[in-house]
């Protein structure tokens, strides 16, 4: 098996220091809490953390194969309206599996894949300018069948392909993917008839990745799930064994832990050295994000406390961001993303011999700069004392991908066990969700409206 690996070495204390690194005595003063966080999860994988169990849904799985087998060629685009845990896993799993130009050149008898995780009308108004819903299957994702973005998009889209396809024509080109039985849009397609999936119970949205909300548009656009699911039950199986040193998903849990609570890191940067994993690290952001920034510990009381998320990508980011990282503040702990083996080589030749700013490029190839940029990148994080650690992917396909979802989702789980916080649940997130219905006019939401009325400010400062 081509395994993942963490590469923590310029974590530690022995390479950057004891101010900025972690010691060795820190992380075995640790380890009685991390091998507890992690009996403490797996513990609730039959429960209410099902999304533990996601890499063994072998009938489920089965399931999606024969529906993306029996749509096959009958549609160029799948759009998925989704937005959140929704949307980025899809997004994710398209950019690091398919080709980062699938939606303009598709491979040959593959639909294009567009995730419409906005509500801009020029997003959505732009694609309905540019494409046409009758050759369109529309993936409507949402756990909890409300979110106000994916219904809206929902409704303009049945409204657009009912007028090219008619009342019982556009069911086909809908599939829906929600909870069992609760919610609107389960409602819809009980009375529609829509094709659908389910998001388990204990499947949050942004652990989802791995259910039908990821799965059925990787399935639709001939990415190997099978593969990733592969991949996830071998990083299960690979995290059972509760060991600080050997655990990767115990190790990174306990040195986000660290860098915040001892070495006052507040921004935990992912640094997507492959142009295939940078969405990955904007689903990492939420997963993060979402999961540890909390109000509440687990015993009521206010703690205000979560890492602040940074995305990056190598080499963009080296001539926008790299300077900040290295010469700024000591806030930041950084996760480079890195792969050993790219699919292409791409030979760089110079005709000008005489000219050794184009010459020493000569007889190299792009692989080889891309890899001694994001080296030199790390060495100046590492020589300015920016702990910093590398996910070293042996290549990107659908196992190795399969294994980081799993080691990340774990890892966060068990942040939620040292932060001493609920890392399932997303009360900011609802409350925004709230104030939009109320806004919006929602029957039931009356009361928080005059509230939000009230409090306006009573004069706007607009400079
Ligand atoms: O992770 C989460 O729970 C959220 O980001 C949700 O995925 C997001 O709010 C969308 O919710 P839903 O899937 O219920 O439409």
């Amino acid at each position: 098996m081509d395994r993942i690996r963490l590469d923590a070495t310029n974590l530690m204390a022995d390479v950057v220091g004891p101010e900025h690194g972690i010691t060795p005595a820190e992380l075995e003063a640790l380890a009685p809490a991390s091998a507890a966080a992690l009996e403490a999860v797996r513990a609730r994988r039959t429960g209410d953390l099902r999304w533990l169990d996601l890499p063994y849904q072998d009938a489920v799985l089965e399931q999606i194969l024969d529906y993306a087998a029996e749509v096959q060629g009958r549609f160029e685009n799948v759009v998925v309206l989704g937005i959140g845990g929704s949307a980025l896993g899809n997004l994710a799993l398209s950019s690091a599996l398919s080709s980062p130009y699938q939606d303009v050149a598709p491979s040959e008898g593959l639909p294009r894949l567009f995730v419409l995780d906005n509500v801009d009308p020029d997003l959505v108004g732009e694609w309905i300018d540019h494409f046409d819903v009758g050759k369109t299957l529309f993936n409507v994702i949402s756990k909890s069948g409300g979110t106000a973005e994916t219904m809206s998009q929902f409704l303009i889209f049945r409204e657009k392909l009912v007028e090219a396809l008619g009342e019982d024509g556009h069911r086909e080109h809908v599939v829906v993917t929600t909870d069992a039985e609760k919610g609107i849009l389960r409602e819809i397609v009980n009375r529609e008839g829509y094709e659908s999936f389910v998001v388990p119970d204990g499947v949050g949205g942004r652990f989802s990745v791995l259910s039908p909300v990821g799965l059925l548009s990787s399935a639709l656009v001939g990415i190997d799930v099978r593969g990733l699911l592969k991949g996830a039950a071998a990083m299960d199986e690979i995290c059972a064994t509760p060991s600080i040193d050997e655990n990767p998903a115990q190790f990174y849990a306990a040195a986000q832990w660290l860098m915040q609570s001892s070495k006052d890191k507040a921004i935990s940067v992912q640094f997507a050295y492959s142009h295939r994993l940078r969405l990955f690290a904007d689903w990492y952001a939420q997963l993060l994000g979402e999961s540890i920034g909390k109000r509440k510990g687990r015993d009521g009381s206010d703690r205000f406390v979560g890492p602040t998320p940074v995305r990056a990508v190598g080499v963009t980011d080296q001539h926008s961001q790299v300077q900040l990282y290295v010469e700024g503040p000591f806030d930041k702990w950084f996760t480079m993303l890195t792969v050993e083996e790219s699919d292409h080589l791409v030979p760089i030749q110079s005709p000008y011999p005489d000219l050794e700013g184009a010459h020493y490029l000569n007889g190299r190839h792009l692989a080889e700069l891309f890899r001694a940029e994001r080296d030199g990148t790390r060495v100046a994080l590492t020589e300015a004392g920016r702990p910093n650690c590398s996910v070293v992917f042996p290549k990107v396909d659908a196992h190795t991908v399969g294994q980081y979802v799993y080691w990340m989702e774990l890892a966060v789980a068990l942040m939620g066990e040292h932060y001493d916080i609920d890392a399932f649940d997303q009360p900011g997130v609802e409350a925004g969700k709230v104030a939009a219905y109320a806004l919006m006019g929602r029957a039931g939401y009356e009361a928080r409206r005059e509230e939000l009325e009230r409090s306006a400010p009573a004069a706007r400062r607009l400079i």
